[in-house]
Parts: C-alpha cells; structure tokens; sequence
C-alpha cells in the first residue's frame, strides 16, 4: 500500500497518492513535491524502530515479565543538581530534548555535561550543526575543558552521524541543535516539521540499538514553547527545559516531561565566566538580602518537583489612578492571582476594588502551584493594611473560593526545609496539622478559611 504513495508535503511530511494543492495536515499552500524513491525509508511519524514490511525484524517480542530485565543503566554526570533532575543520572538508551531561549546556556550546559562524561565513564560525540570546531574549542577553552574523550563533528547529515556513532562508540551523543540536523532520505530543509520529526525518530531508534544516551537541543518559539511539532515531546523519554533571565546569571533547568523520574524537579544554576556553576542550597540564595518585617513580603515553601523550595512573595498595592485597575504577576500564575484577590474581596472584607494589584516573587523562580495562594494573599494582605508579616514566619495552603484554606501535599518536606533555614514559625492548613506532629518546639498555626489566617498573622504583630 505505502508504495504507491507519490507525494508529500515539504513542510509536514503528510502523505498522499495525488498531488494536492493545499496540504490537509498543515494548511500550506504549494508545498506537495514527488517523494524520493524509498530506499527502506519509515513513513514519517512512524513509530521508532517500525521497518518497513521487507525488512527483517531485528528484535522478535519477549516475555515482559518472565525474561531477564535488561540492565537499566545510568550514567553519573557527577552534578548533583543534573543527576537530580534526570532522575539520578542519563539513563543509557534514552533520549533527552533540552529547550531554551537562545543565549541561555544550552551548549554551554552541554559542553560541561559532556567534559563530566569523557573524565568518567565514557566516549563523547557532540554533533554541532551550528557551531564549527574551533567556536566550539573555544568555548571548551573557556570553560577550561581538556578532556580527549569528547568528539566533535559538524556534519549534521544522520548518515555521518551514524558512521560517527561506529568510529567513536560513545556513551553519550550531544545534538546541537535538533533543527540542524538532516535527514539524507528527505528533500526538505533542515528544521521543517518532516525532517525534525525523521531525525529526532531515527536517533531515538539508533539510542535504544546502540545504547548511548542522547542529548537533543531544540529551539523555542517566541513564546517558549519548543520549536516543531509536540510529537517530538511524545518521542523522547525526557524534557527538559532550561530558563534564566538574561540579566540575571541565575538559570534553571526543570524537567518538564521524564520517563525515569519525577518531572518538574529543577536544578539551579550560576552563569559565571567560567561557565555554570550549581547552586546546592537554591532556598538561601533566593532568600539571600531580603528586607525583613516589610508590609506585602512573605516566605512561602514551595513544591519544586520532589524538593521544596524556600521563596518571597512580594505584594504591592496602591490606588488606580486612572480607568481600570491593574493586575500584573512575575513568577506566580496571573489567573491565580485574580482569584486570590476576588476571594480576599468577598470573604475577607478587603476592599480591592480600585487598587492596582502588584505580585512578584523574588529571584526569578516561577511558582505555579496553588499551595502558595496563601502566602499570596497574605502579601497582599499585609500590603494592603500596612501591617508586616513576621519575617520568621512560613505560609503554605491552597485557596478555594469559598475562602476556604485546603490542604497541601507533603506539608511535612516543605516545613523540613524551613526549619533546616531556620524558620520556627508556621500558617498551614489545619489538616496538614499533623505534618508538624515531629516539631513540637515549633509555633504552628492551622487555619481553615483565609479570613481565619488573616486575622491569626495581622493580629498577633
Ligand atoms: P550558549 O551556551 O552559547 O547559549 P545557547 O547554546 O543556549 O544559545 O551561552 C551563551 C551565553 O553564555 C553567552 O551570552 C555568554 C555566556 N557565557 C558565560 O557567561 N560564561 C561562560 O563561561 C560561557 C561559556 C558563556
Ligand atoms: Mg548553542
């Protein structure tokens, strides 16, 4: 059947047996071009190792249960911080994408990843479509890399990469950047939807025979989302996304999506001149200078994959001069905001109505759990009444709109970590009470409704 297919579309890779006009997949017009004589070539999205019908099949189906478990091996990336996100280490076989504004940092990362590898546990192969060898040396010379075990190659043809992959035999292979690479079976240019999709399919297949880990670097949209199609999020077994604020040299790498571990666990990072250096105690450094006892700040304990994370909210509040009010958010969710502010409204009593509405948190971490819609409110709260919040004092509890204070998971970690910083006073929900039943010497508050909370930090100043 698939022989008889003739055309297909430049852009997305969509099959058809006529030539079409307008392509039913992605809408572009005049994009249909006759397709390349198929010499055992996959059907575009075809699921990794599918062959076509003549090929024989390398691997017959096993038992799952009652065969001998394959190996899961890991390789150590000896930081801490990027073994954590992983999951504990590069698991052999399987395929990572790593997305991120330009500049961020993503070859740097890479480059330090693949310098830990080839002085440990093996073979590097860094494919770099977008830089030649001697930016790259460069950068390595900068970083003060002087590894013999990474190998570079700027041929970013899968052809060269496999025979690459024959020469070098390595443990791990680092793309730079997906969007770079070409397919030798497809006419389209390197970067539309067909060849991502080929390329990042044909080295997910060549990951799991040859068993290496595999590093992929894709490009992002203008609104950060990564460039080509969502399949490729579903083809590879990990995705990790690394974000920082150029004028910050704070970076963070969170993994979005992971096969063998917990996802949105973050590693924090420093940009420095010689590369980037990991923060082991994140809760400090976002803390690190913060004015105490000022109305409108408020520590929260926020979930950070499987590790909690200390940070302050900032509230300001002032009022609308002129049309409607204001609402703006940095590294909280803007809609949460407005909810917390409508609740605070109705079922506390706070007159918002005219008030331009301020909240940020500090350090450039984004929290987008509801847990800290406490600690939100009581900024805003205590900005509002000009009375401060006891610096020592953690908030954590999710706000329903009724005004009622709901239960957080893992309330117990997030008062570990406090405590660990020295906080000894807590506002938590009061079903989470329990959860500080191993602190007897600390000062916990259980509330039920947000008016309750309020009324427990407000007074007791
Ligand atoms: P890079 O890894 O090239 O970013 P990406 O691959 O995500 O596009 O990093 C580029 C930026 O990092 C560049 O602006 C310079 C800065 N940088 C440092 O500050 N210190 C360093 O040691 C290195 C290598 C880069
Ligand atoms: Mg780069």
């Amino acid at each position: 059947m698939r022989e008889r297919i003739g055309f297909f579309c430049s852009e997305c890779g969509h099959e058809s047996g006529n030539w079409l006009g307008r392509c039913p997949g992605c809408g572009g017009w005049n994009t249909f071009r006759e397709a390349p004589t198929k010499r055992a070539r996959r059907t575009p999205g075809a699921a990794p190792g599918a062959r076509t019908a003549s090929q024989p099949v390398e691997h017959p189906p096993e038992p799952l249960v009652g065969a001998a478990p394959s190996q899961e091996g890991r390789l150590l990336t000896h930081s801490g911080e990027m073994d954590r996100v992983l999951g504990g280490g590069i698991v052999a076989g399987s395929v990572i994408l790593l997305g991120g504004d330009p500049g961020i940092g993503k070859s740097t990362l890479l480059l330090q990843l693949a310098a830990a590898v080839g002085n440990g546990p093996g073979m590097v192969l860094y494919v770099s479509g977008e830089e030649s060898r001697q930016q790259v040396q460069l950068r390595a010379g900068r970083l003060g890399i002087s590894c013999d075990h990474i190998y570079f190659s700027s041929e970013a043809d899968l052809d060269h990469i496999r025979s690459a992959l024959e020469s070098v035999a390595p443990a791990l292979v680092i793309i730079d950047s997906i969007q770079t690479m070409s397919h030798p079976d497809l006419p389209m240019l390197p970067g539309s939807i067909g060849q991502l999709r080929e390329c990042t399919a044909e080295l997910v297949r060549l990951a799991k025979l040859k068993n290496f880990g595999c590093f992929l670097i894709g490009h992002v949209t203008k609104d950060g989302a990564l460039a080509g199609p969502r399949v490729l999020e579903h083809m590879v077994d990990t995705v990790l996304s690394f974000e920082g604020d150029h004028h910050q040299n704070l970076r963070l790498l969170r993994a979005v999506k992971n096969r063998f571990g917990a996802t949105n666990e973050i590693a924090v990072f420093t940009m420095g001149e010689r590369g980037l250096e990991e923060v082991a105690n994140p809760s400090a450094l976002f803390l690190d200078g913060r004015a105490l006892d000022i109305p409108g700040s408020v520590v929260v304990s926020a979930l950070e994959g499987t590790r909690p994370v200390l940070v302050e909210i900032q509230a300001l509040i002032c009022p609308t001069v002129f049309g409607a009010p204001r609402r703006a958010t940095t590294g909280v969710d803007y809609n949460r905001v407005v909810l917390t502010a409508a609740v605070l409204e109705k079922r506390a009593g706070l007159n918002l109505t005219n008030q331009d509405i301020y909240v940020s948190v500090v350090g450039g971490l984004r929290v987008v759990e509801p847990a800290v819609d406490l600690g939100v409110a009581l900024a805003l709260a205590s900005n509002f009444r000009n009375i401060p919040v006891d610096s020592g004092t953690v908030v954590m509890g999710e706000i329903g709109l009724t005004g009622e204070v709901r239960a957080v998971s893992q309330a117990e970690q997030r008062i570990r970590e406090a405590v660990r910083l020295g906080f000894r006073r807590f506002i938590i929900p009061e079903r989470n009470l329990e959860a500080s039943s191993h602190h007897p010497d600390l000062e916990v508050i259980g509330v039920k409704t947000v008016r309750e909370a309020i009324d427990r930090v407000m007074s007791d100043e």
